[in-house]
This record gives structure tokens, C-alpha cells and sequence, in this order.
């Protein structure tokens, strides 16, 4: 497919700032506001923080700018960017399918998130009664309990996704990240700042800035770069096929690090929104997944205020998925439009239906299924490791590998223009970025 076919396809960013926004919807999600703090929480804070921002440097941006590079290139979703780039540069056509298992990933990865962004949207109401709730544990309990309950709000996610990818690139999600992205930081600032006034917000910046490195360990890199990798939405395509509908006259490098930084940023809010009221409330901050859902609604209960706050905390984490899942779709639907198998609409009809019934599995993890596991894991968990553990870091390291070593200079300037840390950039994708990867990808199995 040629790139004036594929941008009638799709459709194009219209203005400047609507891939950054776009891009940081993708990035920012659970990964962030959920993720991100529990695993400063159980990592030791400050040290974990400044690893991760390394990694987000060292390994995260240099890959972003590569998957931009490869959908801007092309102008299409990334098993087309892939097989196009490998055809130009006489290399295998075997490469085309690292866009395969990154559209496998992606669908893998909305099964499960769509359940646990569900019970964020449950949260909305859960938390507007909060003043009421005497154990959060044993709610948290009731919610899950409930296949009924979970597959409800399970579904009315997955349905809010696929409606929007059904739109399309401008009045689907370009509309969509456009209200929501501000929408999302404004919420963030405001929970920040009632965090600041409610809560020990000294504790928190401590924990979060005063690096303790008698707690770092192997244990903590594994967990900063995966951390990283998953935030930013590498290595499966969703920034790739973002990068397709870029406008040309785009600056793929300032741009990347524009949308490193603002998923940073979010991540250390979401950080600064949170710890103020564990420490405050005199909870653990290293309690694990559970934080957000149980602890978080202890603290809010507790608060005065609780039950106007707690309900902007969870449209907040509701607006974050949201922006992130339909990035997980747009790769599968934009391959399948493209290839006019099915329109836009019905491929994302499909698509999220084959993504719903998988996460029926992961739903069920919680209650019916809770005695069921695979390899040690139960369904959902399975689920991720797969997607997460297994499918993203050799995607992500498959990428640097075919732009690091397969595609010349000068096919990479077209786009990128020559840009003053060109050389630093090639040398972190040729070697810095595979090499880690591969030692973690490696050693989550000795
Ligand atoms: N980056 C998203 C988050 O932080 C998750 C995601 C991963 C989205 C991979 C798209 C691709 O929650």
C-alpha cells in the first residue's frame, strides 16, 4: 500500500500538538497512576525513581523515536510499516512479523486492562459512597466477587474503546484525546494539590526524591525498565501506528521527548497525588496492587471531603485507560481497514468483541476462575506476563535491532531530519537499548 492510499485510510493529525497529545494519552494509563506508584512503593522510592528516569532515557526514547520514525515513514499501521521498510532495504520480509505479535500483544493487553479499567469505573460510584464504607478490603472483595458485576463494567470499557476507534483518527480519537488529556491534567493538578493540603506531603516528597540506594538491587533495574517499557507504549506499535498519522513537517525528536517527559510527569503527579495520603493516613506504601483500590479508598473515607475527591480520583484513572486502550486497539483496527478485510467500524467491532471474550477469562480470574492457573499464574496474570514479560521487551528489542542495524543513515534522516545527538541516538539503538533489554528479557527467567 502507498502512503497517499493509506492517509486516505486513516486520516491524518490535524495541528501540531494533536500526536503529542495523542501519544501521551497512549502512554499515560494505569501504567502510570496505578503502576507507577506502587512500584516506587515496593522498589525503596527516591533510588527507583532515578533508575527509571535513566531507563526512560537510555532505552525508553531512543526506542520511541524509532517506532515514530518507522509509522511516519510509511503511513501505515505497523506490520505494513514494517514489511515497507523491510522491502526497501532488501531485508527479510520476516520482520513484518513484529507487527504481528505486537497486534496479538495489544489485543492480550485490552482483554485485561478493559477488566481492571471496568473496576475504575465501578470505583466512580463505589467512592462516592465512601463516607459509608466500613472496610475497603472486604469492598474490594464484594466488587470482585461478583462475575455479574465485573463483566458489566468490563464490557461497558471495552464498548467505550471500540466506539471511539470506530470514529476514526479525527472525530474518534483526536476529538477524544483533545478533551480528555487536559481534562486529565487539570484533575491530576487538582488532586495534587488537595493531596498537598489533606495529606503529609513532606513524607512524600522525601520518599520520592531522597534516593535510599541500600534498597536498590538487581531487582530493582528489572523493575524500573519494564516499568518504562510499559509506560511508554513501546514495543508493541500503538506509538508506531500513531507515528503514521504524524504530519511530515513534525520533529520526531523534539516530539518524542516532549511525550517522555509529559509521561513522566504524569507519573511522578500521580506519585505526589497519592503517597500524601498513605503516609497521612499511616498506610504502607509498599502494600502492592491493592494500593490504589483498597488503600486508596481507606484514606478518602477518611477525609473530609471524601466522597466528592475520591469519586475525581477514579475519573481520573477512567480518562487515563480510556485514552490508553483505544491506543491498544487502533494497531489491529488500522491493519485490518487497511487491508479492507473489514471497515474501520467493523474491525473494531471484531476485534473488541475477540478482546471481550478473552477478558472474560481474566474477569473470572477474581472469583469462578480464582482456583485456575497456568504456569503458577491465574488467568490474568497469565495474561500479562505473556504481554507484558514476553511480547513487549522482544518486540521493543526487535525494533532497535531492525532500525539499529538494518536501515541506513540516510533512509533515517529523510524522516528525522540530521539532528545533533544523531550518533549518540544510533549508538543507544544499535547497542545501549538491546543490550538491556535482552538482560532483562533473560534474567526474569533464571
Ligand atoms: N502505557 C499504558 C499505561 O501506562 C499502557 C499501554 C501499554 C498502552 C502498551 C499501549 C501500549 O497504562
Amino acid at each position: 500500500m502507498k502512503i497517499k492510499e493509506s492517509l486516505k485510510t486513516h486520516g491524518q493529525w490535524v495541528g501540531k500538538w494533536t500526536f503529542i497529545l495523542a501519544a501521551t494519552g497512549s502512554a499515560v494509563g494505569l501504567g502510570n497512576i496505578w503502576g507507577f506508584p506502587y512500584k516506587a512503593g515496593t522498589n525503596g522510592g527516591g533510588a527507583f525513581v532515578l533508575i527509571y528516569l535513566a531507563c526512560i532515557l537510555i532505552v525508553g526514547l531512543p526506542i520511541m523515536m524509532s517506532e515514530i520514525f518507522l509509522g511516519r515513514r510509511s503511513g501505515t499501521s505497523p506490520v505494513n510499516a514494517l514489511r515497507i521498510a523491510a522491502h526497501d532495504t532488501n531485508s527479510s520480509q520476516s520482520w513484518r512479523f513484529v507487527g504481528w505479535s505486537g497486534l496479538a500483544a495489544g489485543i492480550f493487553i485490552l482483554s485485561f486492562y478493559s477488566v481492571i479499567a471496568g473496576i475504575c469505573i465501578n470505583y466512580i460510584f463505589i467512592a462516592a459512597q465512601s463516607s459509608e464504607i466500613v472496610n475497603s478490603a472486604e469492598k474490594f472483595n464484594e466488587v470482585t466477587s461478583s462475575p455479574y458485576n465485573l463483566l458489566f463494567w468490563h464490557s461497558l470499557f471495552i464498548f467505550l474503546t471500540a466506539f471511539i476507534v470506530s470514529l476514526g483518527i479525527k472525530s474518534g480519537i483526536e476529538r477524544m484525546v483533545k478533551i480528555l488529556m487536559p481534562m486529565l491534567g487539570f484533575l491530576l493538578i487538582f488532586m495534587v494539590i488537595s493531596s498537598a493540603i489533606n495529606g503529609d506531603f513532606n513524607k512524600a516528597i522525601e520518599f520520592l526524591f531522597a534516593p535510599d540506594f541500600d534498597q536498590v538491587n538487581s531487582q530493582t533495574f528489572l523493575s524500573a525498565m519494564g516499568q518504562a517499557f510499559f509506560s511508554l507504549s513501546l514495543g508493541m506499535g500503538s506509538i508506531m501506528a500513531y507515528g503514521a498519522y504524524m504530519p511530515k513537517d513534525e520533529n520526531i525528536v523534539s516530539t518524542s521527548f516532549s511525550v517522555g517527559s509529559l509521561d513522566t510527569l504524569v507519573a511522578i503527579l500521580a506519585g505526589l497525588a497519592i503517597f500524601p495520603i498513605i503516609f497521612a493516613f499511616n498506610m504502607e506504601p509498599n502494600s502492592g496492587p491493592g494500593l490504589v483500590f483498597i488503600s486508596i479508598l481507606t484514606a478518602f473515607n477518611q477525609m473530609e471531603f471524601g466522597n466528592f475527591l475520591g469519586p475525581i480520583f477514579f475519573i481520573l484513572l477512567t480518562i487515563a485507560a480510556l485514552s490508553s486502550s483505544i491506543s491498544l486497539l487502533e494497531p489491529s483496527v488500522a491493519y485490518f481497514a487497511e487491508k479492507q478485510i473489514l471497515s474501520r467500524k467493523s474491525s473494531a467491532i471484531a476485534i473488541s468483541l475477540f478482546a471481550w471474550t478473552l477478558g472474560i477469562g481474566s474477569a473470572l480470574s477474581f472469583n469462578l476462575l480464582s482456583d485456575f492457573y497456568i504456569y503458577d499464574r491465574n488467568f490474568l496474570d497469565f495474561m500479562d506476563f505473556i504481554a507484558n514479560q514476553i511480547l513487549l521487551p522482544l518486540g521493543g528489542m526487535l525494533i532497535a535491532i531492525f532500525v539499529g542495524w538494518f536501515i541506513p543513515d540516510n533512509l533515517i534522516k529523510e524522516e528525522t531530519g540530521d539532528f545533533a545527538l544523531f550518533k549518540l541516538w544510533k549508538f543507544f539503538i544499535k547497542f545501549v537499548a538491546p543490550t538491556a533489554v535482552f538482560i532483562i528479557f533473560v534474567s526474569q527467567f533464571i
